[in-house]
């Protein structure tokens, strides 16, 4: 099927050369023979006005230098006007144009934009503000023809695009990293239809080269049918022995209807059985992707292939169906393969799983591999990686962490499907009736290249207790410190440093301590020109610095992939070394230190679990010292804002505490069996005590999966609920859907304000948008942020409280509690503008750092964060904390 199409990509190009090359805007519009039939075309001559600076992730924030003039949309490309921009020379730039060559055919267009503006000295900017200098902003301004005088439904594929206006809609989401999973459905109106297109000049994504090229992707398909089921998104484990290797597989379908549609069955037809897959029906709105979870642990005698029959249900009640075909992938016992789980979120993911050798007699541990972004876990490149080791002893699991790009880097969402990865090894085992060596589950070894290598920095410093060791492989240490923030637009310095907190659980420079006592091994190419080698040998001097000693491997004019990477000869040792530690119990060394970040992802080091920090704006920090008093262990711990913490009982330790001693206190806690799980507790008047209350965890305490900034929504168990009050916001709804879907890979479910309670009751974090006062009331009575009807009140002491007017163009966003260490997050608009700024800051790409709540006010369009009115974190009792930015 692919290469049909790619044939027919290919005669369409060449057919085109001859009629379109030359042609100018209105030759295409009116003369070419190819549009005259009906065809839809994207138009070759198209306006740019750049380039404007970015900061790196900034365009989550808004900062669009053209709302300062009114908008893009409002803007007409024939004026002769100058635009001021710090890049340029004079301090301005004026309308521009620019020729493609959109590819025409009667059912789709797509049309290539590169763009690049070679009267900019990139070099000398380069010198000075490094890869942030190769980042900026631009508009495109062009527009699609739609011949034969009907409206037609399209769907779009923005490729490597954020943000675009469809005529007079505007879309932020696009499809950043080029997925390609959740389009955007769009009625294009008779004749011409205007698009806009914000180029987004990104190092990680576009590369760091010194002509920086932006180049982004725009294909319009013509829509064929009210379902469509995205045959390249079938998600199947592979076969063995005529059964799946995993219980559920899963495909996206699209509503491409402006009804709602109801699957109500999907069976799975094999040619000797038929088996309904669907375990609940699904509903999609118009314009909505969703993926279909199928279970499928029940079909047996599969060979090689499978029909899906898809019925569903308009509604005016008739049915309809749709029926294709996937192939199977056999394997074998000793084979890589594809195995799928769900991640926590309740989507269906996949690992690729590679068994150890059958014939080992002991438990074997497992490798935990992370990909590099823009790797398909189970593409070539990753299938390979271990090739040169086939009788390792390890269960080598690489995890896709959702998408190519690990998700959000293997951070919140990512590390989510790690985790989940490595335990469905156990259910594998059933499926497949393995027999050979049980894996360790315990500790696992984590080790990972590029992105990967961050996220094995992420797991191990998060994670200390768990992990054998960590070989980091050409990983950079945070965002912030690979493409630096330096072009951000200027904000109050109390700002600015809440972006930082809200991002510093990602900063693993901050985190080094954390890593003493477990084995670490770098490696790096000295001519690494996309992660920097300064990287590791800067992670190898902090580690240093923390009285930690890393085994250190920087590999003489090697650049960032070769063959081979993750099996060198030091990093082999480095695995035989350690997965063999799996039964050794660890000692706690004399003194050790411990920082913990607000996370949830947070686990114990040496057993010690923090449970609250006292606050969100700062690390927590703890400083270990053991001392032996006779046969008695005694540990002295000296906190720093640690609220709650308590021993998790399952780590073994050869010399794990008995008694402690905290902070200046000079009461000893005697740790026995029943009180170890137990938690100590500091109140106000700076005593540690035995937490009394039978269970602590009540709504207005923030813990577990509540930890964490915004991103904390992303820790949903369950289904994310889109709960849309304000029905003429619907867009924005299927908008969030689609981003979930795009960037993560989640799904959602959008309902309307009347079954908010029905939300409720079901397992997934919440996304509440609305406008005005429609939002629903919070739960906990006491919490701080409210909206009136021409004021928004934040609570900010005991007696004190931040009267903020409303103006137009408002609009925020703030996590609130639900039960069960469930989430909500609203999304606020004081009007339709409002709205359209704040749904911005739901997550999608990583390093924003958008915090607890956000209030932008108008300005925020052009002036970024730098327009925030407000915004800050929430505490352990759900109270805006002491240094969030309040007017
Ligand atoms: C458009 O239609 C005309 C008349 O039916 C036909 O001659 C021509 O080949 C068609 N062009 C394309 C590109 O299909
Ligand atoms: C811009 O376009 C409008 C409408 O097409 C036209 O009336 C106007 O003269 C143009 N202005 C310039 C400066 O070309
Ligand atoms: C910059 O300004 C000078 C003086 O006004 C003018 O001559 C020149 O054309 C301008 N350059 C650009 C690129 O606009
Ligand atoms: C699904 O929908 C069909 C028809 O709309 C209905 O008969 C069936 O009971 C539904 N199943 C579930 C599990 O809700
Ligand atoms: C699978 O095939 C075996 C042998 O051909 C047969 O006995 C068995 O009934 C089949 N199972 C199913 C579920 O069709
Ligand atoms: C298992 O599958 C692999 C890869 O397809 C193949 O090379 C190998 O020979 C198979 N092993 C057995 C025992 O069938
Ligand atoms: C405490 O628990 C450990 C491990 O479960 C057990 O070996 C030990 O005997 C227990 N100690 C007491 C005093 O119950
Ligand atoms: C919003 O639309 C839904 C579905 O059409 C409808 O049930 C609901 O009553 C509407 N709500 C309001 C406030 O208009």
């Amino acid at each position: 099927m692919g290469l049909a199409i790619l044939s027919t990509v290919l005669t369409i190009i060449l057919f085109c050369r001859a009629h379109i090359v030359e042609a100018t805007l209105q030759e295409v519009i009116h003369n070419n023979a190819l549009i005259n039939n009906g065809s839809i075309a994207f138009l070759d001559k198209w306006s740019i006005l750049g380039p404007f600076r970015i900061g790196t992730r900034e365009a989550v924030w808004g900062a669009d230098p053209i709302e300062r003039y009114g908008g893009i949309f409002q803007l007409d490309d024939n004026d002769t006007a100058a635009y001021h921009s710090p890049l340029a020379r004079n301090a301005t730039v004026r309308w521009n144009s620019r020729t493609f060559r959109p590819i025409v055919s009667e059912a789709s267009t797509t049309v290539d934009l590169v763009v690049d503006f070679s009267e900019i000295d990139w070099d000398i900017a380069q010198k000075i503000y490094g890869w942030s200098a190769l980042q900026y902003q631009a508009w495109l301004k062009g527009g699609v023809w739609n011949d034969g005088g009907t409206s037609r439904r399209v769907s779009i594929y923005p490729e490597g695009i954020l943000e675009l206006w469809l005529n007079n809609k505007h879309i932020f989401g696009g499809d950043f990293y080029s997925f390609g999973r959740a389009p955007i459905v769009f009625e294009l109106a008779p004749g011409f239809n205007v698009v806009n297109v914000r180029l987004i000049r990104d190092v990680r994504s576009m590369g760091g080269s010194s002509s920086p090229t932006a180049h982004v992707l725009l294909r319009a398909e013509v829509v064929a049918a009210d379902l469509d089921v995205d045959h390249d998104s079938i998600l199947l484990p592979d076969v063995i022995a005529g059964r799946f290797v995993g219980r559920y597989g899963s495909v996206i379908v699209r509503n491409q209807a402006t009804v709602w549609i109801n699957i109500n069955r999907v069976r799975v037809i094999t040619d000797e059985q038929s088996a309904v897959v669907l375990e609940q029906n699904l509903t999609i709105s118009p314009g909505q992707s969703r993926p279909v979870r199928m279970r499928i642990d029940n079909l047996r005698n599969l060979t090689k292939s499978i029909k899906l029959v898809f019925d569903y249900e308009l509604p005016d009640a008739s049915s309809h169906r749709i029926v294709c075909e996937a192939q199977l992938r056999p394997a074998n016992h000793s084979s890589l393969q594809r195995m799928t789980f769900l991640h926590p979120s309740g989507a269906v993911s996949y690992a690729t799983l590679r068994p150890p050798p059958e014939k080992v007699d002991r438990e074997v541990a497992i490798l935990l591999n992370l990909h590099g972004a823009g790797v398909d876990a189970d593409g070539d490149l990753a299938r390979h990686m271990f090739d040169d080791a086939p009788d390792l002893p390890a269960w080598i699991v690489t995890p896709t962490g959702m998408t190519s790009w690990s998700g959000d880097d293997w951070h919140t969402w990512g590390f989510a499907d790690a985790l989940a990865a490595v335990e469905a090894i156990l259910d594998w085992i059933d499926l497949v009736e393995w027999q050979g060596p049980d894996p360790y589950t315990s500790k696992i070894l984590v080790a990972g290249h590029s992105n990967g290598g961050q996220g094995t920095w992420y797991f191990a410093s998060h994670q200390p207790d768990r992990v054998l060791g960590a070989a980091a492989a050409s990983g950079y240490l945070s965002i912030e410190n690979y493409v630096p923030y330096v072009h951000w637009t200027e904000a109050d310095p109390l700002q600015n440093a809440i972006l930082h907190v809200a991002r510093s659980n990602f900063r693993h420079e901050l985190l080094a301590e954390n890593f003493a006592g477990i084995p670490i091994l770098q490696q790096h190419g000295s001519s690494d020109d996309n992660v920097p080698v300064y990287h590791s040998r800067l992670m190898n001097t902090l580690l240093y610095q923390s009285g930690i000693a890393a085994k250190y491997s920087e590999m003489p004019g090697t650049g960032h992939w070769i063959d081979g990477t993750m099996t060198t000869p030091s990093m082999m040792e480095f695995y035989l070394a350690h997965l063999n530690d799996a039964d050794a119990v660890s000692t706690a060394p004399v003194d050790f230190a411990f920082v913990v970040p607000n996370s949830h992802d947070m686990g114990p080091k040496y057993g010690i679990v923090v449970d609250q920090l006292s606050s969100p704006d700062r690390a927590g920090h703890i400083e270990v010292s053991v001392a032996q008093k006779g046969s008695v262990t005694r540990w002295h711990l000296s906190t720093q804002n640690i609220h709650r913490l308590h021993f998790d009982p399952g780590v073994q330790i050869s010399n794990s505490p008995v008694e402690v001693m905290l902070d200046d206190m000079a009461h000893v806690f005697h740790l026995t069996n029943k009180t170890r799980s137990r938690s100590l507790v500091q109140t106000e008047a700076n005593i540690w005590a035995w937490e009394v209350a039978l269970d602590w965890r009540q709504l207005d305490k923030r813990y577990g999966r509540q930890r964490g900034a915004l991103d904390a929504i992303l820790r949903s168990e369950g289904v994310f609920e889109v709960v849309l009050c304000s029905n003429t916001s619907f867009h924005l709804a299927v908008q969030a859907s689609r981003n979930f879907l795009q960037y993560f890979g989640a799904d959602s479910n959008i309902i309307y304000r009347e079954e908010y309670a029905e939300a409720l009751t079901r397992r997934g974090n919440i996304v509440t948008i609305g406008l005005g006062r429609t939002i629903p009331r919070c739960a906990m009575p006491r919490f701080p942020i409210s909206v009136e009807h021409d004021r928004l009140l934040l609570t900010t002491g005991s007696s004190k409280t931040a009267s903020i007017p409303l103006r137009p163009g408002m609009g925020g966003v703030w996590l609130r509690p639900l039960p069960q260490e469930r989430l909500e997050l609203v999304v606020w608009g004081h009007d339709e503008a409002g709205l359209q700024q704040a749904i911005r800051l739901i997550p999608t790409l990583t390093g924003a750092g958008q915090p607890d709540f956000v209030i932008l006010g108008n300005e925020a369009r052009w002036k970024g964060v730098g327009g925030a009115v407000a915004m800050g974190f929430l505490d352990r009792d759900w109270r805006i904390s002491s240094a969030s930015y309040i007017p």
